[in-house]
Parts: C-alpha cells; structure tokens; sequence
C-alpha cells in the first residue's frame, strides 16, 4: 500500500469516532431519553429560578474525553440547575419559552439529516416547508400573497430584517438620516432601538408618542407629531406599534394607527412579537383588527406558540424593498440560483447557512394541530385574570388590566419607601426560586412584573405564586 494511501487509512481510523454505529447511537439516544424524562418529570416540583454560582471552571474543556452519561451529569448540575429554569411552567417573568417536546425530536431530525435550508436549490423541501409557515403566518396576519417573509433566529433579527427594509423602501442614507423621523411608544422592546443602530439609523430624529392609561399609543398626539414634523421640513418615514408589548401587555390601537400612516405615507411595523398569536383566539382577536395593514410584522412562534428558543418570524409586503439589503448573487452559488425558483431564505435575511429551524415548528403544527395552541393561549388569558384577582386578595395593588398576559403589581407598603419594599420582595421572590417573575419600572415606579406565556403554566403553578408571594411579603412586613 503506498505511503499516502497508508497515511489516509490511518487518520481514518482516528475520525471514525465522529460516526457512532447504530449500537452506539441507540445507546446514546436511550441516555438523552432518560435525561429528559427525569428532566421533564421532575419539573413541576424542581424550582423554577436559582442564584447558585457555578462551580469554577465547570465548562473547563479538556483533553480528557468523557462518557455521554457524564457530560449530561455536568450538564444537570451546572447548565440546568442555575438560573432561571426556561422550561419550567414557573417561569413567569421576562417572556417566557417553554419549548414543546415534539420541537425537540424535530430539531434532532433536523439536525441529523441537516438539510441546507437556506437555497431552495439545496433542500426544496425544507425551503417549500418554510415558505409554507410563511404563508401560513400571511394568512392569520391577513398579509397578502405577495408578501415574503422568513423564519429567523428571534425576533430580534426579525426586526433587524424589517427596518432594514424600511430604511431601504425610503432610502434613508447620508444627509437624508439627521432629519428622517420614527414614531413610536416608550414600551417598545429594546430590540427596536439595537436594530436602529446596527443599521445606520442611530442618529434618526426619535419621537416618544404619548401614551394612555394602559400603555397605548395615543393617536392623536401621534398625528400631531407627525403633522409638526412636516410642518418643520422634517422627513417622517417610519411608525412603530406594538401588539403586545413586554412589560405591560398592551395592544396599540392598530387600526388608527394604520390609517394615519397610510395618510402620511409611512412605514408601518408592527412587533408582535410576544403577542402576535393571540390573535387565534376568539377574546382577543378584535384587538388585532389593523394587524394586516402592517408594512413589516415580527411574530415569535417561540414566544407565542411554546416553542424551544430559537424561532422569530418576520413578513414584509415590499418584495423589492427586503431584496435590496439581503438579496445577492455570487459566482460560486451560479448552480443554485435559476429564473422561477420559490423564495430563497437567503435572499430574507442576512444569514446564508442557518439552522433548519422551520421543522420545529411544522412537525408539532401536523402533530397536534392547532387546537392545543389555541386552547393554551386562551388559558393563559384567563390565568393572568386569575392571578391578578388573587393577588388583590392578599393585598397587593394591580397595574391596569392587561390587553394580553403580561401585567405588573405592586405591594402598597406604608411602613417603608413603597419602591425599596417592592425591590426588596422581589430580592426574596428570586431568593426562594419556587417561581420566577421579573421586575420592572413603570412611569418611575417599581413594580413586580408577571409575563404568563408558558404552555407548562397551569392553575396550580399560579396558586403556587401566590403562596410564595405571600410568605415573601410577610416575611418583609415582619
Ligand atoms: C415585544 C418583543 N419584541 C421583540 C422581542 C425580542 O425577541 P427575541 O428575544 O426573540 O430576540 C421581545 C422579547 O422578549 C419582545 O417581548
């Protein structure tokens, strides 16, 4: 045999070990089972947040290898068990995930048979599944047809994809930015604002809309500003409005709001990111009337629709306007491209190779239809009216109704500076862990925020809440 054939055979040997056989593979699936049903089965009772360090050096790579059953050992103790626990049904702060079960097997096939999901060219298959959530988004938005979209990594990188093409449509570059304009709400997320200036548009001129009681923009004071902007030879050209906003569940008047950028001629984004799928539910879907008059739309199905992280939606109704940022032709992808091809995610987004992220969703949609989102979206409704009736009985004050399921509370203390006792109880709220919830500060004030999003979270987990709030704020008062 000759020396490089040799030489081959040998480092062949070596990298074998990247290809486990069936025996091996069975054996390691097996474990993984194991880990999640132990993971799964013990979630209701495990806590939901804790502030344990990790151990020093806990991820330390080193050249010693070790079996899968104890890395999964290093992962309970030291990934699973330390801060808030994504996953669990008392995770009722930030905006919770969840993750269904059925996403994670479609993740694995996803992962093992890795399809190229980025050129239709590659996997039509996956780009044709893709497309078809797209549509299927376009639809329950009432997006037309010709609008594009793609599945992305969150919806942070769903707004990114959105005002890019905003700025695009406009042509809002050089001198034209100091006295361009956007519109929008002091409750917007902050990806609105890092997207801003990832793309250029740091030093746009920024106007807070004033908002009402319940955290909606007001739309008059919107067309006044828009209307003394032009007045004032500035370029209005973007409004953002949210439908479902993070720290107060508030729906912007949707509808109102679409007509006065029709009038004016300006973009409208609409983030629905937390609460774009409420509007499958019979409740609330009159809130979203307007939703479809959106130039640019961010919907989270791992927000909205209990997914594992890892899945934003963006739709667009100006084809040429998304094209112009992220549409590219190289020499090395001549064999990939053609006239009539599907929409390539790659021409939607700034990623080329990404995760075939579309299965997670489309595997659990044919497996349990939508009955089960819908029904868990509508509990969770009445679960924020729930707790927001038994907190007022152990005496804590509410913020205003909520449109959706995130609403904040208060403890109403005489005894001390009313925002050091609320600091404080949220302190011991993360100290005891059984159930997470996050704080925040509306108009100045410390509040305690609950965001209830997670498919695992039931009646008896919101008792559970209220039970440690409780015993929390006694143990302060005492
Ligand atoms: C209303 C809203 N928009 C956008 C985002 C950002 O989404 P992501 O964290 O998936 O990037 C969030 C996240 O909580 C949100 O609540």
């Amino acid at each position: 045999m000759s020396h490089l054939k040799q030489q081959i055979l040998e480092l062949q040997r070596v990298s074998e070990a990247l290809e486990p056989n069936e025996e091996q593979r069975n054996t390691y699936i097996q474990e993984v089972s194991n880990y999640a049903n132990t993971f799964i089965n013990g979630l209701e009772d495990a806590k939901a947040f804790s502030s344990e360090p990790l151990t020093p050096n806990a991820m330390a790579l080193s050249n010693e290898k070790k079996s899968l059953k104890e890395i999964l050992k290093i992962y309970a103790a030291e990934v699973e068990a330390k801060g808030i626990k994504p996953a669990s049904g008392g995770h009722i702060g930030y905006v919770p995930g969840g993750g269904i079960y059925t996403s994670a097997i479609a993740d694995y096939i996803a992962d093992v048979t890795n399809e190229y999901s980025g050129m239709h060219f590659a996997s039509p298959g996956a780009v044709a599944m893709e497309n078809e959530l797209i549509d299927w988004m376009k639809s329950i938005f009432g997006f037309p047809e010709t609008a594009i979209g793609n599945l992305t990594s969150g919806g942070s990188i769903a707004t990114l994809i959105a005002l890019t093409s905003a700025r695009d449509k406009y042509g809002i570059k050089n001198a034209k930015i100091e006295k361009s304009v956007i519109y929008l709400s002091q409750q917007v997320h902050h990806c609105i604002n890092k997207a801003l200036r990832i793309i250029g548009l740091e030093d746009v001129i920024i106007r807070h809309v004033e908002l009402d009681d319940y955290s909606r923009i007001i739309t008059d004071d919107l067309s006044s500003k828009i209307k003394n902007d032009k007045a004032a030879g500035l370029n209005p050209f973007l409004i953002i409005a949210s439908s479902g906003t993070t720290d107060t569940g508030a729906i912007d008047p949707l509808q109102e709001i679409g007509d006065i950028a029709k009038t004016n001629n300006l973009w409208y984004h609409i983030d629905a990111a937390y609460g774009g799928f409420f509007i499958l539910t019979k409740v609330k879907k009159d809130f979203f009337k307007g939703i479809e008059m959106a130039d640019s739309l961010v919907t989270d199905p791992h927000k909205g629709l209990f997914l594992p992280y890892g899945l934003g939606a963006v739709l667009v109704k100006d084809k040429a306007s998304v094209y112009h940022s992220h549409h590219y032709r190289a020499n090395y992808m001549q064999d990939a491209i053609g006239d009539n091809m599907p929409v390539n995610p790659a021409d939607v987004s700034p990623e080329l190779t990404k995760h075939f992220r579309g299965l997670r969703l489309w595997l659990p949609l044919q497996l349990h239809g939508i009955e089960p989102f819908v029904a868990c979206l509508e509990e969770k409704l009445l679960l924020t009216t729930y707790f927001r009736e038994r907190l007022l009985e152990i005496g804590f004050k509410l913020g205003p109704e909520p449109d959706l399921s995130v609403s904040y509370f208060w403890y109403p203390c005489k005894a001390i500076d009313e925002n050091t006792f609320n600091e404080r109880l949220v302190k011991e709220i993360h100290d005891d862990g059984e159930v997470f919830l996050s704080s925040t500060i509306i108009n100045n004030k410390f509040v305690i925020r609950m965001a209830i999003l997670s498919f695992r979270t039931k009646l008896k987990t919101i008792d559970k809440a209220v039970k440690m709030i409780d015993k929390a704020r006694k143990k302060l008062s005492l």
